[in-house]
């Protein structure tokens, strides 16, 4: 990476949901920020702010990472996904979306995002994951509203339809 100047405006480019973006940034704007604030993606929320409550994780070339705690100029390049590219077309919702929604996982919906996009990139990698891993994958995460029951049963759902429907 080039050396940047505190202050300075830096143009970031990056893919976000296989669509090209850009916009300026300086060197210290949280991803967070850049994806909500100049990019008017909002889907990704904003809690703790420092990496522990999991509101803002998003997907860098596939894997899960806090937008919080990383640099807008660190994605430069990348392949940036967030929430709002997991439905797989617009008026439907991914196995792991319906699963939330029949299984009520979710009641404020702020820690939703960030769980959803965990999830996603788990259940690809760990198709036949256990309870007890999804549960320690689940740690990572912060729900103020459901107690996680309704969550664990909706990730565990998705886990079995997705072993049966590997391409639903
Ligand atoms: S807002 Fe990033 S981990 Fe809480
Ligand atoms: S649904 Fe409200 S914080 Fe999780």
């Amino acid at each position: 990476m080039p050396r940047l100047s505190a202050g300075q405006r830096h143009r970031v480019s990056f893919s976000l949901n296989g669509r090209p973006v850009a916009g300026e940034a300086e060197p210290r704007l949280l991803l967070s920020d850049f994806l909500r604030g100049v990019l008017g993606a909002t889907g990704t929320h904003v809690g703790c702010e420092h990496g522990v409550c999991g509101a803002c994780t998003v997907q860098i070339d596939g894997v899960p990472a806090r937008a919080c705690l990383t640099l807008a100029v660190q994605a430069e390049g990348a392949d940036i996904r967030t929430v709002e590219g997991l439905a797989p077309a617009p008026g439907r919702l991914s196995v792991l979306q319906e699963s939330f929604r029949e299984h009520h996982a979710l009641q404020c919906g702020f820690c939703t995002p960030g769980i959803l996009m965990s999830l996603d990139a788990f259940l690809r990698q760990r198709p036949d994951a256990s309870e007890a891993e999804l549960r320690y994958m689940l740690s990572g995460h912060l729900c103020r509203c459901t107690g996680y029951v309704p969550i664990m049963r909706a990730a565990l759902a998705a886990r079995d339809r997705l072993r049966e429907e590997p391409n639903a």
